[in-house]
């Protein structure tokens, strides 16, 4: 972490949770004593996003797990960035569940990036490698090729406007975090490709998060590397006792650095 940049922590709920549930989950958030000094976003399932508007109580950023690259038409099942725009945050695009699961290419990812830079909506662009490819050594030509065609055509104010998460798919649900060392390199790597994707830009600036089994216990060592400014979070993102202590870590690592 560099205390240029606020850490931010983005927990996603990925399919879980009733409304019900997600309602009671968010009243558990709403009662913690947030720390200064961080952001902290709750992405949840899209039938929770208008009800934990009003239950977060705005003391957290609301972010939607995707959206689609049209803002209307003839889409069944999609949700349009349009109708997200001027109360929710943050939109997640390029999750590997999605890529991997559900076929999505970087061409979509990078549509669906252009399309909620549109509106005033921020982004999380997710990327990383497989095992497959980390063992055939190609982790930084994946990423390099992901961060490459998700900006294509994204100008440096729009560019500002988004957060990258290094998210490898071996460490996602798995348990297998990756190092703290591996995660800051590739993470270096990704700020120099934001660097390099304009003149103008100040990789510096810009906030990557690393995502994949992260904890309470391993936050704190994650987020203490350079360039880690906070965390995209799975599964503790639904126990509020082990997301507040991840939340604390990334406080922490920004008023140290
Ligand atoms: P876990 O924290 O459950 O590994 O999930 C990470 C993730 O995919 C967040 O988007």
């Amino acid at each position: 972490m560099n205390a240029a940049r606020i850490p931010l922590v983005a927990g996603n709920w990925k399919m879980n949770t009733t409304v019900p549930e997600g309602l009671a989950l968010a009243s558990e958030l709403r009662a913690l004593a947030l720390p200064d000094g961080v952001e902290v976003a709750v992405l949840p399932p899209f039938t929770h996003l208008w009800p934990l508007y009003d239950a977060l109580g705005g003391r957290f950023a609301l972010g939607a797990q995707d959206a689609f690259w049209e803002d209307a038409g003839a889409y069944t099942g999609e949700i349009s960035p349009a109708s997200l725009s001027g109360w929710c945050d943050y939109v997640l695009v390029g999750h590997s569940e999605r890529r991997h699961l559900l076929g999505e290419t970087d061409e979509q990812v990078s549509h669906k990036l252009r399309r909620a830079l549109t509106h005033d909506l921020r982004v999380i662009v997710a990327v990383g490698e497989t095992l497959d490819e980390r063992e055939r050594g190609s982790t930084i030509d994946v990423v390099r090729r992901q961060i490459s065609a998700a900006f294509e055509g994204v100008c440096l104010a729009e560019l500002e406007r988004c957060v990258v998460a290094y998210e490898p798919v071996w460490a996602i649900g798995t348990g297998h975090t990756a190092t703290p060392e591996h995660a800051q390199e590739v993470c270096h790597v990704i700020r120099t490709l934001l660097d390099e994707l304009d003149p103008a830009a100040d990789g510096e600036r810009q906030r990557i998060l690393y995502g994949g089994s992260v904890t309470g216990e391993n936050a704190a060592a994650l987020f203490g590397e350079h360039d880690i400014d906070g965390g995209l979070v799975g599964g503790a993102s639904l126990n509020p006792a082990e997301f507040f202590a991840i939340i604390v870590a990334a406080a922490r690592s920004g008023a140290i650095t």
